[in-house]
């Protein structure tokens, strides 16, 4: 996981704006979240996360084939935060793609990393889900800023023998209902102007009572559908997973699937809704604290912008977490992570070395391009 250090308490924006604890509280669930700072973007974010995974499986970043990172808040346009974490881990061999389906990227892009290791094309996938909405937010528009933290959770799939493993998986999409939940400028249809700065076209803008119908609709029927995929009626699940958007949706979810909400992995209170985060960071901290078993399912479900929604089943395996990694084996990442820094940095002097030298070269040949 990656996740800011500076905590926002409700209480803080309370401060702010015209809210209080007790509504952020009483209508999400939410207490505080994590908001980045000025040094801190979706990729620095991302890299942490990506570095823990590769520490956690113990795997060699250069034996990774593909990277996917689900955001809507790259730190660029284009050139996209996946090449970004690719370079600064030193994943020499990967091919590396964003993903954007708002909050349920990471599920979707899990799926898609799934995908490929199924049809033989990748053996080794680093799936990362990173957002840093508090960049996108208008800090004076109470009915969303009090919703969204940062962070960024990856996990790492591998090929293996045996049941464990990802056994259904599910996607959805309407884009009748884009503009619920959507930053209206900024892109090709209303590119940015001062006209568009000045009327906050860039931070993003949500119908909550629309997206909030939409949301309860759609966990519990995107759940019972991976189930029936993967031929499990829905009591055999033992842990749901889902996006961390509000605790009164995960709830309506539960009482719709007709399950406890004990085995719903709910950490909003702490992180808020850290968009395609959030999915893999209650992942992470559920594994750590050792709430799955070899052989238990567990469905990770998600909604968002898009409109989109995604639902993977997994049956959990032996857990590498709990294996010491040999220390000479962190060293040796560490290493690598240098010698990345440095590669990146030699590769771009060498490019503007060329450029300078191809200048001063022209006037002289008569060649041109
Ligand atoms: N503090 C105090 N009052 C507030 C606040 C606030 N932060 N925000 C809104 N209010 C007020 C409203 O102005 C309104 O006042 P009014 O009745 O005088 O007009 C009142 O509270 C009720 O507002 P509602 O919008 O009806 O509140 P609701 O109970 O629907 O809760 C919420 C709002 C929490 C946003 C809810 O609709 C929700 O969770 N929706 C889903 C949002 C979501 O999940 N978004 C993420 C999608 S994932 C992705 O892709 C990013």
């Amino acid at each position: 996981m990656g996740l800011p250090t500076q905590v926002v308490t409700n209480a803080d924006l309370a401060e702010r704006i015209d809210t209080s604890d007790e509504w952020i509280r009483s209508r999400t669930g939410i207490a505080e979240r994590r908001i980045v700072d000025a040094r801190e973007t979706t990729a620095s974010l991302a890299i942490t996360a990506a570095r823990q995974a590769l520490q956690r499986a113990d795997a060699d970043p250069r034996q990774v084939d593909l990277i996917i990172v689900a955001t809507a808040t790259p730190d660029y346009p284009l050139a996209s935060t996946a090449c970004l974490v690719q370079d600064a881990i030193g994943a020499v061999n990967a091919g590396a793609f964003d993903l954007g389906a708002g909050c349920s990227g990471f599920v979707y892009a899990l799926v898609m990393g799934h995908r490929s290791i199924a049809s033989g094309e990748s053996e080794l996938v680093l799936v990362i889900g990173a957002d840093t909405l508090s960049r996108m937010v208008d800090w004076d528009d109470r009915a969303t800023c009090v919703l969204f933290g940062d962070g960024a959770g990856a996990v790492l799939l591998r090929a293996t023998e045996g049941s464990a493993g990802i056994h259904g998986t599910l996607l959805g999409s309407d884009g009748s209902g884009s503009q619920m939940l959507y930053v209206p400028a900024g892109g090709s249809a209303r590119p940015a102007s001062a006209e568009t700065v000045a009327n906050k076209e860039h931070a993003l803008r949500m119908d909550g009572r629309q997206v909030y119908r939409f949301a309860t609709q759609t966990m519990a029927d995107a759940c019972e559908r991976v189930a029936e995929r993967a031929g499990l009626p829905v009591d055999e699940i033992h842990h749901f997973v889902p996006h961390q958007a509000n605790q009164r949706i995960i709830a309506q979810a539960a009482k719709r699937l007709q399950v406890d909400e004990s085995r719903f992995v709910c950490n909003l209170e702490r992180y808020g809704n850290t968009s395609a985060a959030s999915v893999p960071i209650a992942l992470c901290e559920a594994a750590e604290e050792g709430r799955f078993r070899p052989g238990d399912h567990i469905i990770l479900v998600g909604f968002g912008a898009g409109l989109t929604w995604a639902a993977a089943l997994l049956q959990w395996g032996e857990t590498e977490l709990a294996r010491p990694v040999p220390w000479w084996h962190s060293l040796g990442r560490k290493a690598l992570y240098g010698w990345a820094r440095v590669r990146s940095r030699s590769r771009r002097t060498r490019r503007s070395i060329a450029q300078w030298l191809w200048r001063l070269l022209v006037p002289l040949t008569g060649l041109r391009d």
